[in-house]
């Protein structure tokens, strides 16, 4: 396996950054999150770097549901980036770190009245609708509150991705945004409110997509459709939201894109029209969340078992599905090392399971590792995003403490659940 980016190898020991994996195994125990600070930084530093090589003013809002954990936020906070939330609990979380009301885009297809009251109390940069009917409704609020709100419409272009049919979001079939005619309907009524400042447009195709060819397609989209607002409702939008969906290398046949890549194709669709139909202020959005922090983190796991039925070699260890259910929900491959034998070859063909009593708690299967043995643990990589946002407790199992490391040093940032914490609402029961 060629090394992984958050791996350093030292005295024939496997290392992230400069801790050594096996000293977290020892001081934390198993199942374990890890996550590299220094990883982070980078993956923001490069998107940032080449974003602002074709706009300075562009915002990367990181999206809070690929991995929620409030030193995460905080580190992200810290560099400079926004927040993208998707509900009144991702709001709470980034007014908990501080994060400024006007670096919040909120959106949501199915946003509750009360959650919309909190974003419009919050005065967010930017709440994207997805319907006319919350159009509507955020007037009313809005009015009741008598505050302005940041308005912008999502709009389904019908963009095909090649991506995991559950992550693909783009398509007039799915259920999200408005479909170009409504999406010009409502800019029309939105226009015609004066607790309305209508500012922007969105998209967001799918998640986990490895061209650029997409992004292109619905800048593209975007552009064509904003010159008809602009031509004819003389509107001049200035937050110009390309969502995320950067995909990141899961295998190693994943061909995935760079960041420079990314802005060289999409950016100058959109930056040559800032001061035309775009305002010369125009911000650019960015809503990454896999991208950032997605091949920053791995999970830790004891091997309980390894046993035969019929031809297929068991490994049984302590972490499941409900630490990681990517591999059970999308067919996600998440490459795995031994890493105690991380320099051994692979000699036998492994499926390694959790011990959650479901048949799809699989996280690889017929995988070539060398031989495992009890005791063993395994690192399976690329868990920083959708891992622990896509937990539960399922089968009664607290949730995984993290710990985040940067260097030598090493920071517990989530503590494991307790018992207790499994029940901690349960009432009635005495
Ligand atoms: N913006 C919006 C509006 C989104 O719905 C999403 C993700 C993002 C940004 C961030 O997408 P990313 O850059 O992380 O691809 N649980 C799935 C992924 C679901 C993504 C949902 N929306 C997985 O584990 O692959």
């Amino acid at each position: 396996m060629s090394l992984h980016p958050i791996f350093n190898i030292k005295n024939g020991e496997l290392y992230v950054e400069n801790v050594r994996v096996m000293d977290l195994v020892e001081k934390y125990g198993t199942p374990l999150h890890v996550i590299s600070s220094n990883r982070i930084k980078q993956k923001y530093g490069e998107l940032y770097s080449a974003s602002t090589e074709y706009w300075k003013n562009t915002l990367i809002c990181y999206a809070y549901k690929a991995n929620p954990t409030l030193a995460i936020l905080k580190l992200l906070h810290g560099l400079g980036a926004g927040a993208e939330v998707v509900s009144a609990g991702e709001l709470y979380a980034a007014r908990l770190i501080g994060v400024k009301h006007d670096k919040i885009v909120f959106n949501g297809v199915s946003k509750s009245p009360s959650e919309l009251s909190d974003a419009i109390s919050v005065q967010v940069g930017l709440l994207n609708i997805e319907s006319l009917t919350e159009l509507k409704l955020i007037n009313d609020i809005a009015s009741k509150l008598n505050i302005q709100v940041n308005l912008g419409v999502r709009i389904n272009f019908d963009v095909p991705v090649r991506t995991h049919r559950y992550i693909s979001t783009g398509m007039k079939f799915h259920k999200f945004g408005l479909g170009v005619n409504e999406a010009f309907e409502a800019y029309k009524l939105a226009l015609k409110s004066k607790r309305i400042r209508v500012r922007g447009i969105h998209v967001h195709i799918g998640s986990q997509i490895l061209t650029v060819y997409p992004f292109v397609k619905a800048s593209n989209n975007m552009v064509s459709f904003a010159e008809k607002l602009y031509e004819t409702l003389k509107l001049r939008l200035d937050l110009i939201d390309l969502g995320g969906g950067l995909g990141i290398q899961y295998s190693l046949e994943d061909k995935t894109f760079s960041s420079q890549e990314y802005c060289k194709n999409v950016f100058p669709i959109i930056t040559e029209k800032i001061g035309t139909i775009f305002d010369d202020e125009s911000i650019i959005i960015l809503e990454p969340g896999r991208y950032l922090v997605g091949d920053a983190g791995i999970l830790l796991t004891r091997v309980n078992y390894v046993k035969q039925i019929g031809d297929i070699k068991w490994v049984l260890v302590d972490a499941g599905m409900n630490d990681l259910i990517r591999p059970a929900l999308y067919d996600a491959l998440h490459r795995i090392v031994v890493v105690n034998k991380f320099d051994l070859p692979s000699v036998e063909r492994y499926s390694v399971s959790g011990p959650i009593c479901e048949s799809a708690d699989v996280f690889v299967r017929d995988y070539p590792l060398p031989k495992v043995d009890i005791g063993d643990i395994l690192a399976i990589l690329d868990t920083g995003a959708y891992g622990i946002s896509m937990s539960s407790q399922y089968n009664c199992r607290p949730r995984a403490p993290i710990v985040m490391v940067e260097g030598e040093d090493v920071k517990l940032i989530r503590r494991r659940e307790t018992y207790a914490d499994i029940f901690m609402c349960d009432l009635n029961y005495r």
